[in-house]
């Protein structure tokens, strides 16, 4: 029988695709949302893509009650984390709404974990934990941890300490946190993707929604930082990779005798810059962007990206998408929910 894992803000942008990429695999997932930022609209039209509705339950993160109930009526067997709050800017203006939901909420599923050590673990970390690297800007999982420069970023990085010393009292636990780089693109068919609430923070979003007409002009935030063409540069990898490493992280703790806690980077390997991103957006769809470079944002990251070398020897996974493949579907994503020919 398919192993049912429990898939925590299934109806966001990550989850929704990890529970396509899931049922693709022989699992079974079962979406754990409240909708609070995401739509149930997405069920359609994951049905559309996989055949049929994934099941699915209304559920708060915090309330772990519920979630033990669901563990053991459901027989779940692994549970992937995503359910969070992911907004910056927002975190820094209201702290109190990140730290009481995304800690709240991770410690809530791990006293499930911690009364069901035979379940593995996934954890949506970010390569936030990094900062602004010194020196090199390839980061490994041994580079050292920043100090966060955000409310959200301090709920990944304490996220992860978390579930460390979680480990450290429960050697049985089998868990990993994935540190996401810059997630873009969308599913192929164009059915499911980002669905940022309000005006987008995120770079592809803000791109996509200019070029529909939703936006007046994308703002390149700094045109003159240190890098090959004076745009800050991050490791943009494609939704659906990201997705697939998901269930590689899963295939592998459920095939661990013993407990552990990994951190793994899911990245490309490779730095573009928001000039470059920016062009291939226009170049792959045909499109001509109205952009113009504005005053840089505080707190942003000059430039990072991944190793992903552990990402390969670990899990035998690395990304096969490239950013043409990321703006192409953003834009067919885009194009599907606003009616565009
Ligand atoms: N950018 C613009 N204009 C925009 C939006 C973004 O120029 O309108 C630039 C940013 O300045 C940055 C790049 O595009 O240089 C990427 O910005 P994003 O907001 O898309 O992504 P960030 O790298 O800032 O943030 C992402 C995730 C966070 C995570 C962080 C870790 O959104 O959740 O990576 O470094 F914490």
């Amino acid at each position: 029988m398919a192993k049912k894992v429990l898939v925590t803000g299934g109806a966001g942008y990550i989850g929704s695709h990890t529970v396509v990429e899931l049922i693709k695999s022989g699992y079974d997932p079962v979406i754990l949302d409240d909708y609070r930022n995401s739509d149930a609209s997405v069920l359609k039209r994951l049905a559309q893509i996989i055949g049929k509705e994934p099941e699915h339950i209304v559920c708060d993160v915090c309330d772990q009650q519920m979630l033990e109930h669901i563990i053991e009526t459901h027989s779940i067997s692994g549970v992937i984390h995503f359910a969070a709050y992911k907004a910056v800017g927002e975190s820094v203006e209201n702290p109190l709404k990140y730290y009481s939901n995304n800690i709240a909420g991770l410690v809530s599923v791990l006293n499930v974990i911690k009364q069901n050590p035979e379940i593995p673990f996934v954890f949506s970390s970010s390569c936030t934990v990094y900062g602004e690297p010194e020196g090199l800007k390839e980061v490994d999982e041994k580079t050292a941890k920043s100090i966060p420069t955000s409310p959200y970023g301090y709920t990944k990085w304490l996220g992860e300490q978390i579930i460390e010393d979680l480990f450290l009292a429960n050697k049985k636990a089998r868990m990993m946190s994935l540190r996401y780089f810059n997630p873009i693109g969308a599913h192929e068919s164009g059915l499911i993707g980002e669905l940022p609430v309000g005006k987008p923070n995120n770079l592809l979003p803000f791109i996509t929604q200019t070029a529909a007409g939703i936006q007046d002009k994308l703002f390149i935030f700094g045109q003159d930082y240190p890098t090959s063409d004076g745009t800050c540069v991050r490791d943009y990898i494609h939704v659906v990779d990201l997705a697939e490493a998901h269930v590689k992280a899963m295939d592998h703790l459920l095939s661990l005798q013993k407990g552990c806690h990994e951190t793994v980077n899911v990245g490309t390997g490779k730095g573009t810059s928001v000039l470059e991103l920016v062009r291939a957006f226009e170049k792959e769809n045909n499109v001509e962007l109205n952009y113009t470079f504005g005053p840089k944002r505080s707190g942003d990251v000059i430039e990072i990206y991944a190793n992903v070398d552990y990402a390969f020897s670990l899990l035998g996974w690395r990304s096969t998408r490239d950013i043409k493949d990321a703006v192409r579907s953003a834009w067919k994503w885009e194009k599907s929910i606003r009616n565009i020919k």
